[in-house]
């Protein structure tokens, strides 16, 4: 029997005080060189990279794409299911391409999709017609059209969020937890978003990562974890907002900018919608 010695998958931490993995950044530099050699891409937003990052001016296209490279990192020493997120705009002005091109709202996506490394790698995209599911054949090396037009039920039975919290909700939060809990709704948490997030496109029901009192903007990031999933989401017939307004229609005014996220099935996300009324949030 041969034995394989892998390199450790322990890492660094970055500016931002996050633990960066080597996979982290053997995807994130896959990313940067695919999309720099594409023709296509004139500028990039990495979750990975504290600023905007210009392609070379030979090789500048008219796209502006957001991406998290591989998102969930924290799930990789245990093996659970993680992800890469990335999001496409049009440059829209004649300048050289510069931040205020990749601060654009979610309603002005041209695409956006995820690729979930799990018991399969699938890739589901939207170029803002429905949303599909792609499959990879390993033995033929493509994706194959698995899961054509997803749609998302009007209501589910599993809420998903991260509970440790529970103490540092807003009353809202709080109330929409204790509600589904009264009428024994599953609750399912991966902690890793593009699976939770897939399955509740699957599946139904509602991913929330909302404020708490610590982290008043939560944590995931807009430009490449919200507002991609959003867009996603609402493509498949379903909501996303923060609970005070819809994701995709918040103006970006950082690129590393957090803002809490309710999405899913669209009763659910509504009676969330609902609840921040209620309580004048
Ligand atoms: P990351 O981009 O550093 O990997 O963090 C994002 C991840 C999401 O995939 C997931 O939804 C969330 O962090 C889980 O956070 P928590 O451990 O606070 O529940
Ligand atoms: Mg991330």
């Amino acid at each position: 029997m041969k034995v394989l010695i892998m390199y450790g998958m322990a890492g660094d931490v970055n500016v931002q005080g996050e633990e960066v993995k080597k996979l982290d950044v053997l995807a994130n530099d896959l990313f940067i060189n695919m999309l720099s050699s594409s023709y296509s891409t004139c500028l990039m937003v990495s979750e990975e990279n504290t600023t905007v990052i210009e392609v070379e001016k030979e090789r500048q296209g008219k796209y502006v794409v957001c991406f998290d490279p591989l998102d969930g990192s924290s799930n990789i020493d245990c093996l659970v299911s993680i992800g890469s997120i990335f999001s496409i705009y049009r440059k829209t002005t004649e300048s050289e391409p510069n931040v205020s091109d990749a601060l654009q709202p979610g309603n002005q996506l041209v695409a956006a999709g995820y690729a979930l490394y799990g018991s399969a790698t699938m890739m589901v995209i939207s170029t803002g017609n429905g949303v599909n599911g792609f499959m990879l054949d390993p033995s033929i090396g493509e994706f194959v059209l698995t899961d054509p037009s997803m749609t998302i039920k009007e209501r589910g039975k599993i809420y998903s969020l991260n509970e440790g919290y529970a103490n540092l909700w807003d009353p809202a939060v709080t109330e929409y937890v204790k509600g589904k809990k009264a009428k024994k709704a599953g609750a399912r948490y991966i902690g890793s978003m593009v699976a939770d997030v897939h399955r509740t496109i699957k599946y139904g029901g509602i991913f929330m990562y909302p404020a708490t009192s610590d982290t008043p903007k939560g944590k995931l990031r807009l430009l490449y974890e919200c507002i991609p999933m959003a867009f996603l989401v609402q493509q498949a017939g379903g909501k996303a907002t923060t609970g005070k307004m819809p994701i995709l229609d918040i103006q970006p005014t950082d690129i590393h900018q957090r803002v809490p996220i309710f999405l899913g099935s669209s009763g659910d996300v509504q009676d969330v919608i609902d609840l921040y009324k209620k309580h004048g949030l």
